[in-house]
């Protein structure tokens, strides 16, 4: 192999031009997923603190902010609900409400924007009282299989809203089985199945859970998320999820993880989503408020990451502001 001094890598990134050319291309907005918080009412327009660009919505507000980002080119949103304390209970029944704000907006979005694909989470935190993933048994662990057959009634009543994807967030062991089993039942087939099939329990979802108002009242999510400690049970989570019918993965969270990712990459070929949650959004609006980076450079070389190292979508709050980030730089 030649060597220096005839071998000169920096001519090959001489001018912008040559680099344009050899680079890969920055993911477009059709790669991007929008995640949404929608609540019942109307005119609800409340900014959350911790995610500053993001709001809660009533389904009117978000109809005039996907006029927006539809524009824009973002070909995808992820819809998460929010409910009233008062009607959260121990197992979550407001998740499967047909009049509540997921379901509505589903259908609102499906007239408005029939090109746009609706993808709805899938998971009762944000509807239980103790704002666990699932109910609980006697001894206060979240009951697994009672929580799949929650999630498989959620999953349906969103497919029948129209939804063209559900996502199931719990990470509750044959989730993806048993919702699948209960589309097909029901004749939703061509529901796509988008699992969180790799997600871990990360202290980068604060913000969200601040927004969603769904952390847990005692102890954490341990028990059911994955530990960020162990690569190979990471894969086999998806692997598993795989096995049992997802369509698409998703690893979540994304910057911390993408050693995961290339693996997974090379170990499957269905598409993998990322997760780039909450906590990485903020970091990001953080350091550039204190004047320690640019904002703009820093989320196009974080999202390139993601993309290098084998996503095929990105689930980002971004998403709303992609012409601001991705249009320069
Ligand atoms: C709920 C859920 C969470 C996120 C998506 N779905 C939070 C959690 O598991 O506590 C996090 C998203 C984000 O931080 O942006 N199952
Ligand atoms: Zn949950």
């Amino acid at each position: 192999m030649n060597t220096f001094p005839e071998v000169r890598l920096r001519r090959l990134r001489r001018t912008p031009a040559l680099r344009r050319m050899f680079d890969m291309t920055m993911p477009g907005p059709e790669k991007f997923m929008w995640p949404v918080f929608v609540k019942e009412g109307r005119g609800i327009n409340e900014p959350i603190d911790a995610m500053p660009g993001q709001s809660r919505m009533s389904v009117d507000v978000l109809m005039k902010e996907l006029t927006r980002v539809v524009d824009m080119g973002i070909g995808s949103i992820l819809v998460f609900g929010l409910v009233d304390g008062s009607r959260k209970d121990a197992s979550g029944t407001a998740a499967y409400d047909e009049r509540g704000a997921v379901s509505q907006a589903i259908r609102c979005i499906r007239k408005e924007f029939p090109d746009l694909v609706i993808a709805s989470d899938v998971c009762v935190c944000a509807y239980t009282s103790h704002g666990h993933c699932g109910p609980l048994t006697a001894s206060g662990d979240v009951d697994n299989d009672a929580a799949n057959t929650v999630l498989a009634r959620m999953a349906v009543s969103h497919a029948a809203a129209g939804a063209d994807m559900v996502a199931p967030s719990a990470m509750m062991d044959g989730q993806v089985a048993a919702i699948r089993k209960a589309l097909d039942a029901e004749g939703f087939q061509q529901t796509l199945l988008m699992s969180y099939s790799t997600k871990f329990a990360s202290s980068m979802y604060g913000p969200f859970r601040e927004a969603e108002e769904s952390a847990p009242q005692k102890g954490d999510r341990r028990s059911y998320q994955a530990s960020f400690g162990d690569l190979r049970q990471a894969l086999r989570e998806s692997q598993l999820d795989e096995a049992e019918g997802a369509d698409i993965l998703m690893l979540k969270p994304s910057l911390f993880y993408l050693d995961i990712l290339a693996r997974l990459r090379d170990r499957t070929d269905l598409p993998i989503a990322v997760y780039n949650v909450s906590g990485e959004y903020a970091m990001l609006i953080a350091a550039a408020e204190r004047g320690w980076g640019d904002l703009g450079a820093m989320v196009r070389e974080s999202t390139m990451s993601l993309s290098r190292a084998g996503a095929d979508l990105i689930i980002s709050y971004w998403a709303s502001r992609y012409d601001e980030i991705f249009k320069k730089g």
